[in-house]
């Protein structure tokens, strides 16, 4: 991306001055505008990719040259080892961790008859496995350094609307559910909050395919009352919200940035 220019926001307007975040599939979409503006609030953000590091690299030298400090982190959230090693190099970068924002997720359309189990078993593995692995590390983290933190995931919709061809990612997003009001309970006492964020259809990579066609991109935003696809800016500041102490008696909730879509526009 070349149209984009970060500047860090005033010092009496930042939200986030002395947090240390790690952004899982922060190189792309609505993880790359998460951490923009968590470092545009004044964090430190180690940015995760799995594959090709030029983007997050990229986006650290827009980000230092803006005033912020940022990392680029190697690792596959479905790995164990490489987990441990992404928030060892972002504790040791930044003294800690105390943000996490569980974001790395794939979606794949596949009917129940005909989905392989390699598909079904890498949405899981990405999108609920990976929001374990990385919430375990963090939680961890969080204990031993006795500061307070927070877990945001990036939920969906879908953790309550049912999708057709989308059984899997649905499963992992349901899932995502009940594994985040679980452990919010369990890590409120260490001062740790849990909240999700649910985007509804955002104009990113991911749903690329389907904003190229005219008659698919009508069908979806049919279900969106307000009647337009959401700008990942409308996730990112909300996250930057979630995290910070003005959101401090808000932990096991979902909000939902949506346009409306779980208000079943369709159904009268
Ligand atoms: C998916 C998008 C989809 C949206 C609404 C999101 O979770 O990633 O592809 O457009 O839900 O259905």
């Amino acid at each position: 991306m070349t149209d984009r220019s970060l500047a860090l926001h005033p010092p009496d307007a930042r939200l986030l001055d002395g947090r240390r975040a790690l952004v899982t599939g922060g190189d792309s979409g609505i993880g790359q505008a998460v951490c923009f503006e968590l470092a545009a609030h004044g964090a430190a953000v180690a940015i995760n990719y799995v594959g090709s590091p030029e983007e997050a690299q990229t986006m650290v030298g827009e980000i230092e040259n803006a005033g912020g400090k940022a990392l680029a982190v190697a690792m596959d959230v479905a790995s164990e080892s490489d987990v441990q090693r992404a928030f060892a190099a972002a504790g040791e970068a930044f003294g800690g961790v105390d943000l996490l924002v569980n974001n790395a997720g794939v979606e794949h359309p596949y009917e129940l008859l005909d989905m392989p189990l390699e598909a079904w078993q890498k949405v899981i593995d990405v999108n609920l496995t990976g929001a374990f692995l990385c919430a375990r590390e963090a939680a961890r983290a969080m204990r031993d350094q006795k500061s307070p933190g927070t877990i945001v995931n990036i939920s969906s919709v879908h953790e309550q609307i049912a999708w057709e061809r989308f059984s899997h990612y649905c499963a992992s997003k349901g899932g995502m559910k009940l594994f985040a009001q679980s452990i919010a309970k369990e890590l409120a006492p260490l001062g740790i909050r849990v909240v999700s964020v649910a985007p509804g259809a955002i104009d990113t990579p991911i749903n690329k395919s389907v904003l190229e066609d005219a008659k698919e991109s009508a069908t979806v935003l049919a279900e969106v009352p307000l009647g337009r696809w959401g700008h990942v800016s409308d996730i990112a500041r909300a996250v930057a919200w979630l995290a910070s102490e003005q959101a401090s008696y808000v932990t096991g909730a979902t909000l939902f940035i949506d346009g409306g879509m779980t208000l079943y526009p369709r159904f009268v």
